[in-house]
């Protein structure tokens, strides 16, 4: 294992799966982490993020005494290599003329074991304020550009090493190289993080927990629950039970779609609740976004306790909390302690009531999102469940500007059908992050349809690309395919007289309207 220090860059979690990406298992863990407690952790090496303070700033985060001496390799990036020099007796300064921000062309040093097998020069993301202008004792430069002339370090002999660039991001051409020889050639670690492995690991795991209990699991629809579900299956076959709730504000046709996919091809026992005429009710004349999800989000919990109920005795609930939530909470708390069950605030599940006696069960709690696509395939998903778009818990209802009635979602549905259809057949499911269709049923414009004048609701299409939904860019979507979903909708659905094509980034604009 390797173990990365979070001293809260932006890019922690990608050096954790770009470990992961070698097939070495890597866990993130607060800086602040002891070093005796690092020690137990057994990890081959140990990364030290970036992050955005400067050393010899009041309150920055330092290294820990004795972190350096447990014979552990360390590898420091930007913000991490300038704490092992400071810690070392170096010096880092801030160097107004030294600034780099972006791509920088590296000069390295072959026969640095980092750099073994990498051309000698190539571009490499720099992101910093400060460098290092003198190294500690024992330690020899192995890198340089044009402004910066400490860009790599190290001190093979106490296998400690830095570098002032980001390898971990994309833009580093050679960066996955430079890991690679850091965790294999200098850490000595196994490439043995699979899924494969971690399918047997998880069902002799679950099965240990389980025994001949009974589990229950909220099930979307989505890639998470839906990988939970199978990989529960495996381990404990029919002592797991799916409770879907069907809230009204699917896609068209998507509820059943999902219920045949689960019960009849998986073979998993499945509780299907149709609740639309509940929340419809709820949500009626609320035209505040929040106030939507609080009262969906309230119903849900409602709804899940009552048919838990009916269900009988369980003694788990199941959840497909992911590992950025489960270091969210961690980070946030300071310490590895507080990963402890942390439901995400946009899940549905979210808040389940306290006099619910069960046991959590997280089998996803390890991986990252790309990760349980992998898992999914591995586990014989269906590739068009495995590469589904996320989708709003809230679902269509926060798709609709203003107030929810099950005539306004029927509109949608019928738009956003025809959307995703000419998305799909365009072949631009699989490179969009979300598509979103938005209804805009109190903006009316006018139209002429034959010889008469209509006047219709608004609805607004956006497709954007993505990374991870904390930015988005507009997708350049051809002008023929806009113009096919354009005429399509105004024809196939009377309701609506006008397609607009949002264009705005996040940010500042978010994803969804509401
Ligand atoms: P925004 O609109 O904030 O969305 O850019 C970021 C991502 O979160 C999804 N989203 C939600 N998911 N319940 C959810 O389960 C919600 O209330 C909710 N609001 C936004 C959104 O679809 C996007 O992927």
């Amino acid at each position: 294992m390797i173990v990365i220090l979070d001293y809260g860059s932006q890019f922690a979690q990608l050096i954790a799966r770009r470990v992961r990406e070698g097939n070495v298992y890597s866990e993130l863990v607060p800086h602040d982490i002891s070093p005796a407690r690092l020690k137990d952790l057994k990890p081959e090496g140990i990364i030290l993020s970036g992050g955005p303070a400067s050393v010899y700033a009041d309150g920055a985060p330092r290294l820990a005494d004795g972190l350096l001496e447990l014979d552990i390799p360390v590898l420091g990036i930007c913000y991490g290599m300038q704490l092992i020099v400071d810690k070392l007796g170096g010096k880092v300064e801030s160097q107004t003329a030294n600034r780099e921000y972006g791509k920088a062309f590296l000069k390295v040093d072959n026969s640095s074991e980092l750099f073994l097998g990498i051309e000698d020069s190539f571009m490499a993301w720099m992101s910093h304020g400060d460098s290092c202008t003198v190294l500690p004792a024992g330690f020899r430069r192995t890198a340089s550009t044009d402004s910066l002339k400490n860009a790599a370090i190290e001190n093979a002999a106490r296998k400690i090493y830095g570098v002032q660039f980001h390898p971990e991001v994309a833009h580093t051409v050679k960066g996955m190289d430079i890991l690679k020889n850091f965790i294999f050639g200098i850490c000595r670690a196994k490439p043995v993080w699979t899924m494969a492995g971690y399918i047997e690991t998880e069902v002799k795991r679950i099965r240990e927990t389980v025994g001949g209990g009974k589990v229950l699991l909220g099930l979307s629809g989505g890639v998470d629950s839906t990988t939970v579900a199978a990989l529960l299956h495996k381990a404990v076959g029919d002592q797991l039970i799916c409770m879907f709730i069907d809230q009204g504000f699917m896609r068209k046709g998507e509820a059943k779609r999902v219920v045949d996919l689960i019960s009849k091809y998986m073979h998993i026992r499945l509780v299907h609740i149709d609740a639309s005429k509940r929340f419809f009710e709820r949500i009626a004349g609320v035209s505040d976004p929040e106030e939507k999800r609080r009262r969906i989000g309230r119903e849900f919990i409602r709804t899940f306790e009552k048919e838990a109920r009916q269900i009988g005795d369980f003694q788990f609930l199941a959840q497909g909390t992911l590992y950025p939530d489960v270091i969210e909470s961690a980070v946030a708390g300071g310490t590895q302690a507080k990963t402890a069950a942390k439901i995400k605030t946009h899940h549905n599940v979210g808040g389940l009531p306290e006099n619910m006696h069960f046991k959590l069960i997280e089998p996803l709690r390890w991986l990252f999102k790309d990760e349980v696509r992998k898992l999914g395939r591995e586990l014989g998903l269906h590739e068009d469940l495995v590469n589904r778009q996320p989708f709003p818990g809230p679902g269509l209802a926060i798709r609709i500007i203003g107030e929810v009635t099950p005539e306004r979602v029927r509109v949608l549905q019928e738009a956003d059908n025809i959307v995703m259809t000419e998305i799909k057949a365009a072949g631009w499911y699989g490179k969009a992050w979300q598509v979103p269709v938005i209804l805009l049923p109190e903006v009316r414009t006018v139209g002429v349809m034959g010889d008469a004048r209509t006047y219709g609701m608004t609805c607004a299409v956006r497709c954007v690309t993505s990374e991870d939904a904390m930015t988005a860019r507009v997708a350049h979507l051809p002008w023929e395919l806009l113009e096919k979903i354009s005429s399509r909708i105004i024809n196939e659905v009377p309701e609506i007289t006008r397609v607009c094509y949002d264009i705005s980034s996040k940010p500042p604009a978010t994803i969804e309207w509401e």
